[in-house]
């Protein structure tokens, strides 16, 4: 089945809980969209989680693209959301419409962009293009020199105004919005007062959908890591064993065996 963004509001209806995860190579967004996963996001998250850069800020959309390409190539049934990276959508309109349609050209079926404030025009001028958006607010890394570091969002009054951009984004036309690092109740009160999906990451149980970086989920990424993240496996170390089993097997003669050669 290829997931459209019509499937959203659709669960959202009746209460089907559902995922999105991150992917940013053919390999992974395969094994995802094997498991099932209906959503698949080329995260800017990709920056400090494969690319080695200290924060989601210096990803340029040129490597955005680069592995939204590989996502494309590897994934059948996924809704695939290409992340607008830092400073590819806050010049301009015309700026962002250009490198929106540029990520869904090569394949992404949508795209996601952080903030609801002055950039909202933009979202409406991509939605009014026939480019579906999806919004990201609380804790967007970013904002992160602005909030001056990584911390939960939306506590207090910030929560009305969090919950005042969730309907703006709504009234922009975006199909659905992410709520990261916010409190649970939050979470709820949004979700309960929109129309559209919300999709949370650290903003509890109620949201429609949930979405994990999947180098976070699979135990991959090092510790420690937020409060949120779950690990369903732990692939670091069984990476760290695999590789220290094949030197040692080598060292010790005992690979490659007479099976692994040719006659
Ligand atoms: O880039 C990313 O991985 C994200 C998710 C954490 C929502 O934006």
């Amino acid at each position: 089945m290829n997931v459209s963004i019509h499937h959203l509001a659709e669960w959202r209806k009746r209460g089907h809980k559902f995922v999105m995860v991150t992917a940013y190579d053919a390999l992974t967004a395969q094994i995802a969209d094997e498991a099932g996963i209906p959503l698949l996001l080329v995260g800017d998250s990709v920056a400090n989680v494969l690319l080695g850069y200290p924060s989601t800020i210096q990803v340029s959309f040129e490597e955005m693209l680069h592995h939204a390409k590989a996502v494309a190539r590897g994934s059948r049934d996924a809704l695939l959301v290409g992340d607008l990276p830092w400073g590819s959508y806050q010049v301009s309109a015309e700026e962002a419409i250009r490198n929106a349609s540029e990520y869904l050209r090569v394949g992404m079926h949508s795209v996601k962009l952080e903030g609801a404030g002055p950039g909202i025009d933009v979202v409406s001028a991509l939605t009014q293009r026939g480019i579906p958006v999806m919004g990201h607010l609380g804790l967007t890394p970013q904002f992160v020199n602005a909030f001056g570091g990584y911390k939960v969002q939306g506590r207090g009054d910030a929560g009305d105004r969090l919950l005042d951009d969730a309907l703006r984004l709504q009234d922009a036309g975006a199909f659905a919005v992410v709520l990261e690092c916010v409190p649970s109740g939050l979470g709820r009160r949004v979700t309960e007062a929109l129309e559209i999906a919300t999709i949370g990451i650290g903003a509890g149980p109620h949201t429609d959908g949930q979405v994990l970086v999947m180098h976070d989920l699979l135990g991959l990424t090092p510790g420690p890591s937020a409060r949120f993240v779950k690990r369903y496996a732990d692939l670091r170390s069984d990476m760290s064993d695999a590789l220290k089993m094949y030197a040692k097997e080598v060292a010790e003669g005992i690979y490659p065996a007479p099976e692994h050669g040719y006659k």
